[in-house]
């Protein structure tokens, strides 16, 4: 039987940051794409980190803008734990266990909203409702991005896709155990929408400046802005 997303991650919580950074090519320098485009004077004051996980992007967050009030906010209650723990010393993080499917924010509320590698785990009428509910609860002039994971535009990009994947991981060493449990885990929890069905629903909403500003086989990182 399929266990849910979040009991997935609760099972995985304080393995994860050592098997994901042996799953994922290339994902340190995910952290450091996510700021590079941001304005010279952009100054967020209030940020939510989207799927934060044990924190590896609020470790990012933390670094660009550590005044910020930080938003950190995740299904899963032991990843979560895992996150609280790893940043005890810091005042300014909030911590929300919440579905981003149903986000209960305050309209025009953050000035940033990020994400890594999370939004993939819902399925397409639940990720156009979030970009609405993103726009929503942005300020005007906020900015959105998110790093994650994409299908090909046809069956055979993806296909390819998943077998550089494969091969990318197991270099930087995942198992073919830990293979077999990332794929299990695809197959359960994982949507994958090509990234143009992504800039198409984020301008349907109604965001402008949107843009792919890094790519690597199946990873993305888009940007788009509140008018
Ligand atoms: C692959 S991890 C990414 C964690 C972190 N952002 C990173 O880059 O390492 C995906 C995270 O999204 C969370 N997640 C999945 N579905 C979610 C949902 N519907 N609402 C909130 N968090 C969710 C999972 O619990 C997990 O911590």
């Amino acid at each position: 039987m399929n266990i849910s997303v979040e009991s997935f991650y609760n099972q995985l919580s304080s393995d994860y940051t050592a098997l994901i950074s042996k799953c994922v090519p290339r994902y340190e320098e995910i952290f450091y794409n996510l700021f590079c485009y941001l304005p010279k004077d952009f100054k967020p004051q209030r940020i939510l980190d989207l799927g934060c996980g044990t924190g590896n992007l609020t470790a990012a967050i933390l670094h660009h803008f550590p005044n910020a009030e930080i938003h950190a906010l995740d299904i899963s209650a032991d990843i979560l734990n895992e996150c609280k723990t790893r940043f005890k010393e810091n005042t300014n993080i909030i911590y929300h266990q919440q579905d981003f499917s149903v986000l209960d924010f305050p309209e025009n509320h953050f000035d940033f909203i990020v994400s890594s590698i999370a939004i993939h785990h819902i399925k397409d009428d639940e990720k156009k409702k979030l970009y609405q509910q993103i726009l929503t609860i942005l300020k005007p002039n906020g900015i959105f991005e998110f790093a994650d994971q994409t299908r090909g535009i046809t069956e055979e990009i993806y296909q390819t896709h998943i077998a550089r994947w494969k091969i990318e991981a197991l270099k930087l060493g995942s198992t073919p155990k830990n293979w077999d449990m990332w794929m299990q885990h695809q197959t359960d929890h994982d949507y994958h929408t090509p990234v143009v069905w992504h800039l198409e629903q984020l301008k349907e909403v109604g965001f402008t400046n949107i843009d792919v500003l890094w790519k690597n086989i199946m990873w993305v990182i888009v940007y788009a802005q509140k008018k």
